[in-house]
């Protein structure tokens, strides 16, 4: 399953304006693998998850999804493999419906209207979505839009799954479902995220970005039980590192 895996090599990205985003981002993530970004804000994060399905393209370095390197060419193919979901549900939608919307991104890869129908109903299913699907996504509120975005992407069945703040605006019960869904899910899983109660529940390895770099990449339980590198970072212990149920940690 050598398409499973991702993989950046000193990539650097520079906006526009100046801002030095990323800067040289080196790591290999594996099929099957499920990793927290966390960092503080501005840290690069966004920046970095809009690298893994081309929609920044490094200046410098590379990125692959298993032996395909992403370029302007091979976006397409790419698109099929990872599925983003973006910090910002108002960026994802932009169709008359609900339905219209998660139907969107399946209708493009040329599957019979019962496999579009089938794949929609369940991701709507699955985010607990599915009686708002003839609704417009201005209806929507916040949590309602970010459901919607989390199943256009579901419904395209990608072999790599990367969010942006899957959780921000999800009260507990759709929060509780997001991460049974995640868990469920057997492919490869990127989250960046400020829940760090997340990422302990769910992510075994975490990445640590400040100002564009990575200062740390290894075990969730060790690196968000160490308060130095977490002080450092201006990040705070995770609820369930500090009282461990058990000795969880
Ligand atoms: N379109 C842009 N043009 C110029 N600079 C940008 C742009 N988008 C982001 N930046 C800058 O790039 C840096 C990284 O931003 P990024 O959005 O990747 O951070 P982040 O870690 O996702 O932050 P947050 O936790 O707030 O979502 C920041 O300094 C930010 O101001
Ligand atoms: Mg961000």
């Amino acid at each position: 399953m050598s398409h499973h895996y991702l993989s950046f090599e000193n990539v650097s990205y520079t906006y526009p304006d100046g801002t030095a985003a990323l800067k040289s981002i080196s790591f290999l993530i594996n099929h099957g693998e499920k990793v927290a970004i966390i960092g503080a804000n501005g840290a690069g994060k966004s920046t970095l998850i809009m690298h893994t399905n081309g929609l920044l393209l490094p200046d410098s370095g590379t990125v692959n999804v298993g032996n395909i390197k992403i370029t302007k060419q091979t976006l397409p193919l790419i698109r099929q493999s990872v599925g983003l979901v973006f910090q910002n549900a108002d960026d994802q939608l932009f169709m008359p419906t609900v339905y219209d919307d998660v139907a969107f991104g399946v209708i493009n890869m040329n599957l019979p209207q019962s496999e579009i129908d089938r794949r929609v109903t369940q991701a709507l299913n699955d985010t607990n979505s599915y009686h708002l699907k003839d609704k417009a996504s201005y209806q929507l509120s916040g949590g309602q839009k970010r459901n919607i975005a989390i199943a256009t992407v579901l419904a395209m069945e990608p072999n790599i799954l990367v969010m942006d703040e899957p959780t921000a605006n999800l009260d507990s019960k759709s929060r509780r479902n997001l991460i049974n869904l995640i868990k469920s899910f057997s492919h490869t899983c990127i989250i960046a995220t400020h829940d760090l109660d997340l990422a302990w529940e769910i992510c075994p390895r975490t990445i640590i970005m400040a100002n564009g770099s990575i200062i740390a990449d290894g075990s969730t339980r060790e690196l968000l039980t160490d308060t130095n590198l977490l002080n450092k970072t201006e990040l705070e212990q995770p609820y369930q590192a500090r009282y461990p149920i058990n000795g969880s940690v």
